[in-house]
């Protein structure tokens, strides 16, 4: 793992890693804002109040005995790809690798709601991490606050959101939530409430500091822009062979390989440049589409003779027929960086066998 800060952990998948599908759970990224909180599944307890015809409390062991339903699900942290932003920006420097996929089990959302008697003009509901202390983005709040982010209360009831305890078939790790969190796939990973406590259902908007000072971007509304929370991965394809500045030899064919994902749709059509840019060829996917979890995909360039400096790009459309964006849109501040930004390699005379080195 790369290190980006050791407290709170955060740490990121080194991309040019990729290989399997499902991510493996201890090279899966882990974004904390606050020190990891130590929680016991003796001692646990889900709390289900506000806007619900009876407030519940679950104990661990009964959340395991409900019908257990899993997922695979892509989360990427709504930061993920921050250094390739010019000039830099403050927040975590992340390259590639605050993305992964895995397998998650839990209950369905959904199944806790109808148990707890979801009021019908309930419009959000609120979920609380065990996590506190002083955000660093400002505006902050001058007293700690916990972690919480809201859903609406369509896609809170939607069958893929999870009440997650099993991550690829493993307990949860302490670092990605343990015992309990929140999976909800299609969105960026800051909707993926870890250690989760207390599930919240509103009648209202919820205008909490991680819903609208920090994971939020400027949307236009009559012609304003207002504050509004990210929600849906927006569509992207990362390189993740060769790695930038990799020496590549030349004459001979190189297989780039990488992954592309997005929100609620899938990725239809992906795209690798070797030149910049300047032409494209149709890449193959490796990986069936399936519904919230990332392609993986290939192509084979035939690595020019001559040596030098060579920008390779991939960019991917979905169902819905969006594409990558030519530019980062700057309504999004620090986040949604899905442009398709190069990666640089170098490009070695061909191997003459003659001496060491070769
Ligand atoms: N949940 C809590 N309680 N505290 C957090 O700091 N970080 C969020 C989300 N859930 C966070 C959280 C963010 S920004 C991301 S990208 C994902 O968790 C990362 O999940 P992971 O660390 O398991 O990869």
């Amino acid at each position: 793992m790369v290190i980006r800060q050791r407290e709170p952990v955060n740490f990121e998948y080194p991309f040019d890693r990729l290989d399997t599908f499902l991510t493996p759970n201890s090279l899966f990224y882990i974004r904390s804002h606050f020190k990891t909180p130590a929680l016991d599944r003796e001692s646990y307890q889900l709390h289900v109040d506000g806007a619900v015809a009876k407030a519940l409390s679950f104990r661990y062991g009964e959340l395991r005995d409900l019908p257990a339903e899993k997922r695979v699900a892509t989360l990427e942290c709504a930061g993920n790809s921050r250094i390739f932003l010019v000039p830099q920006v403050e927040g975590a420097q992340w390259q590639l690798g605050a993305v992964g996929n895995a397998e998650w089990t839990g209950v369905r959302l959904r199944h806790v709601l109808e148990q707890a008697g979801l009021a019908d003009d309930a419009t959000e509901i609120v979920f609380e991490g065990a996590d506190r202390g002083k955000p660093k983005e400002a505006p902050c709040p001058p007293e700690p606050i916990l972690y919480a982010r809201s859903l609406l209360r369509a896609k809170a009831l939607s069958d893929e959101v999870l009440v997650a305890y099993q991550m690829n078939g493993q307990d949860l790790p302490a670092d990605h939530g343990y015992p309990v969190r929140l999976i909800v796939p299609g969105h960026y990973g800051m909707a993926s409430v870890k250690w989760l406590t207390r599930i919240h259902a509103i009648r209202g908007t919820f205008q909490g500091y991680w819903q609208t000072s920090d994971y939020a971007y400027w949307e236009e509304v009559d012609g304003e822009p207002v504050r509004a929370p990210l929600s849906e991965m927006a569509v992207k394809s990362q390189i993740a062979r060769p790695s930038t500045y990799e020496v590549v030899p030349g004459g001979q064919p190189y297989k780039v390989f990488g992954a592309c994902w997005c929100g609620a749709a899938q990725v239809e059509e992906i795209e690798v440049s070797t030149d910049g840019g300047a032409s494209w060829v149709s890449a193959e996917f490796l990986d069936e589409p399936r519904r919230f979890a990332w392609r993986r995909w290939q192509s084979i360039w035939q690595v020019p003779k001559e040596p030098g400096r060579y920008e390779l790009m991939a960019r991917a459309r979905d169902s819905n027929g969006q594409r990558q964006p030519e530019q980062h849109n700057a309504n999004y501040g620090t986040y949604v960086i899905n442009h398709p930004f190069a990666i640089e390699v170098f490009v070695d005379g061909p191997a003459t066998g003659d001496g060491p080195g070769h």
